[in-house]
């Protein structure tokens, strides 16, 4: 009964110090720390500061663009009839005891509002109970929204598994630059609420589909809170479109007064219900069932979890990457049987005690006396699919899976086998200061919903154990009770555009489900203007504007490959925009930090990261497209490949919408890099930053050259208080000192330094040209 050993045999230890389980009912607590919790202690080696960019974030596929990537078809009554051979789901699934009451509620009210645990069933099943039901019929089809790549990808697979038919016929899946779709064919269709939103550029009633599944929507990211606002314009055009909305947590009340107010009152809805029932018995017409209850339903799937016991540190631990890996392996050293999930924030840190738990893994498989052996695996957005797969298998005979994962694992995937779970209490976020305009990505400690989800992975099989990396005291005071909407901490600059492009003009009064800042909003607006997305009315322009929303491209990269037609370097800046676009093309390998380093830097130049992997991609070329070249460099095959396709994919669109003529090669600056950074600049001249001064620590070893400082061009203009920006070290250019440069994206370090990622050096003069509006008189010195 591992759940009553569990206090005495986790003696856990964690710094020197005994680690008490401490129950989560009635246990007695762990004597006050004096920890800090906010602020994060958690230091990360210098030389292994997690970089942001790739990980979680380019997950999202929100990105204002067209239809264009979309499969063709998908509508129209020329179907082919169903094949009648299907295997339908898995009935032991806690969601199957609910099928009835739920194809029920589909049919009569407008949406369906579908609470569960994560593992019950809700994304893989329900699809398939409507699919069953003939929701997808009369070419009709049942869209299902997710707000991850990998999750919309891997259920598909999964569903189509359960169905038994080929991935991409009946069912499909759409997502940024990649899908599996046969047109007329494919009934179930999951994708990324990001891919949802083009799609409506085309089609803004979605009259494809009959029912649209938005998965996961208490992970509000910005694309589905946005989703959501306008399918409940849409509902009220489409009274045959059904809505189903899943949510994890407690978010199903708001969601319900969401979509409730502004509808039809339930009395009134059964009043006309009656009175169609009443004329349907008196020989008149059936009541249509395209005329639903506007009121949402609500239901409650009741899972089957064991309870959870959860732990905390008896005192904080300095580095949660090497508390977590060693609270594995004494989990390990217990010997009971259970595979263990570990919580961390990015695909570093994840890489990182992957390794450290690969050296654990052999040593103990040298020593006797543990009848299992430890199979570290990870699990993050960028993987490629097929070591994803190695995570949903069931583990070997004489393994324990030990799967680290970002926040992927704490609803969107649900892996089997899990009893522990260790958790670092921390996600990684983004976040948006609207004066400043500086959007960054914080490592932040997680909300207590989300830790009580992450926990929950623990009770699935049977009984299970959590053990949380900070102590009791510090989770119950420093933890915010939910995250703060993504809308609500985010550049709206994107999703301003989209908004505009569906012909939303007034943004300002957009039914939102939890309003951005007007500040936020104020800002997408002005920087869409000063990109000339806008024009003074506010509208967008034909030029830039309908260009922009034509591609499926966040907007200063959209307007970097606009800009670059003009500047004759687009055939670089089309492979530029798709490798920034997609996941890290950087594989950095366990412990080859150096060789990693070794490597870029054969391909660094002066102008900075965005050459640099123009460098990198010829010379991969080169190589015949060699994946041996690749590895030997540390570069990630795959994303080299997929990065080529999506290059093809936006050429394609460009020329179908006119931006580039159909009959000719896009223009090349062959080697001339100059009019690359030209171009990178005219996306990105609101990050410009110049370099100020050098500081210096005093604790620093001799020889130390002290760390360039930049300073935001556009925020020291405002005279307000300047924030301290440096170079990442991930960049080619980390410890030079261009006097200006554009930066990709920044992260918030531990120590109050925002740091640069994708940093390209620019001319002041070049940032005057392009918005002399914004910049009068840099002085880089
Ligand atoms: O959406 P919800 O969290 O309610 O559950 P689900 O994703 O539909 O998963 C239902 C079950 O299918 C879980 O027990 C998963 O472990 C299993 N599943 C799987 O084994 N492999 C996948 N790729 C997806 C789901
Ligand atoms: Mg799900």
């Amino acid at each position: 009964r591992p759940g009553s050993q569990a206090s005495t045999a986790f003696g856990l230890k964690f710094d020197g110090q005994p680690h008490r389980g401490t129950q989560r009912r009635g246990g007695d607590r762990p004597p006050a720390s004096t920890a800090h919790f906010g602020k994060r202690k958690h230091g990360i080696a210098a030389d292994k500061r997690p970089s942001s960019s790739s990980d979680d974030d380019k997950d999202r596929d929100f990105e204002p663009g067209p239809p264009g990537l979309l499969p063709d078809g998908l509508r129209g009554p020329d179907l082919p009839p169903m094949q009648p051979t299907y295997r339908f789901g898995d009935p032991s699934l806690p969601v199957s005891r609910y099928r009835r009451q739920i194809l029920y509620l589909v049919e009569n009210h407008a949406t369906t509002i579908i609470v569960g645990e994560t593992g019950s069933g809700k994304t893989t099943q329900v699809p398939q109970f409507l699919f069953e039901a003939g929701w997808a019929e009369n070419g009709f089809c049942i869209a299902v929204t997710q707000p991850r790549r990998v999750a919309a990808t891997t259920v598909a697979a999964r569903v189509a598994e359960e169905l038994g038919c080929d991935l991409g016929t009946t069912v499909g899946y759409a997502v940024r630059f990649d899908n599996a779709l046969t047109a007329g064919r494919t009934r179930i269709k999951y994708l990324t609420d990001g891919v949802l939103l083009r799609e409506m550029l085309d089609d803004p009633l979605l009259t494809s589909y009959s029912v649209i599944i938005v998965d996961e929507a208490h992970e509000r990211s910005l694309a589905t809170d946005m989703l959501l606002g306008l399918l409940k314009k849409i509902q009220r055009r489409r009274p045959d479109l059904r809505l189903i909305i899943s949510s994890a947590t407690l978010e199903a009340t708001k969601l319900k007064d969401f979509f409730d107010a502004g509808t039809v009152t339930a009395a009134a809805a059964a009043a006309k219900r009656r009175a169609a029932a009443a004329a349907a018995a008196a020989g008149g017409v059936p009541p249509p069932p395209s005329d639903p209850d506007r009121t949402p339903a609500v239901v409650t799937v009741e899972g089957r979890t064991h309870p959870v016991q959860v732990h905390y540190l008896e005192s904080p631990a300095p580095n949660y990457v090497h508390a977590a890996v060693e609270a594995a392996v004494n989990i390990h050293c217990e010997d009971l049987p259970g595979d263990i999930l570990i919580f961390l924030t990015g695909q570093e840190e994840i890489q990182g005690a992957v390794g450290l738990l690969e050296e654990h893994a052999r040593r103990l498989a040298s020593s006797r006396g543990y009848s299992l052996k430890l199979l570290p695996l990870p699990l993050y957005a960028g993987l490629p699919g097929a070591q994803q797969q190695m995570v949903f298998r069931s583990t070997p005979r004489g393994y324990r899976k030990v799967v680290a994962a970002t926040n992927i694992a704490e609803t969107s995937l649900t892996i089997e086998g899990i009893v522990y779970v260790v958790d670092c209490c921390f996600v990684k976020q983004r976040c948006y200061n609207p004066l400043s305009g500086l959007e960054s990505l914080l490592v932040a400690p997680v909300s207590k919903a989300s830790a009580a989800q992450r926990a929950g992975r623990a009770g699935r099989m049977r009984a299970g154990h959590c053990f949380r990396l900070c102590t009791e005291e510090d989770f119950t005071k420093q933890l915010p009770e939910v995250a703060v909407p993504e809308m609500q901490r985010s550049n709206l600059v994107g999703m301003v555009l989209q908004l505009k492009a569906l012909g939303i003009d007034n943004v300002m009064r957009f039914e939102w489900l939890a309003p951005p800042p007007a500040e936020a909003l104020v800002r997408a607006l002005e920087e869409l203007h000063a990109l000339k997305v806008l024009d003074e009315d506010a509208r967008l322009t034909r030029d830039v504007g309908l260009a922009l929303a034509a591609l499926p491209l966040e907007p200063g990269l959209g307007a970097a490959l606009l800009a670059s037609r003009d500047l004759g370097c687009c055939e670089e800046m089309l492979t530029l925009v798709a490798l920034l676009s997609l996941q890290q093309v950087w594989a950095p390998a366990q412990g080859a930090v150096r060789a990693l380093e070794e490597a870029k830097a054969k391909f660094a130049t002066a102008e900075g990261d965005g050459v640099t992997l123009l460098n990198v991609h010829r010379a991969w070329r080169g190589s015949g497209r060699s994946a041996a070249w690749a590895q030997r460099h540390f570069l990630n095959q795959h994303a080299l490949l997929r990065a080529d396709d999506a290059r093809d994919q936006l050429l394609g669109l460009m020329r179908r919408h006119g931006l580039l003529p159909a009959d000719k090669l896009p223009p090349s600056c062959e080697r001339d890099m100059e009019s690359v950074c030209r171009a990178v600049a005219a996306g990105r001249f609101m990050n410009a930053a110049v370099f100020e001064r050098i500081e210096y620590n005093p604790l620093a070893p001799e020889g130390d050259k002290g760390t360039p400082v930049f300073r935001l061009v556009r925020y020291t203009a405002q005279r307000t208080h300047p924030i301290k920006l440096r170079i990442h070290n991930s960049s080619v250019l980390w410890r030079s000192m261009p006097s200006c440069v554009v930066y990709n994206t920044v992260q918030q370090a531990d120590n109050g330094w925002y740091e640069m990622q994708g940093v390209t050096a620019v001319r002041p003069e070049w940032l005057i040209e392009l918005a002399p509006h914004m910049f009068h008189k840099p002085n880089p010195t």
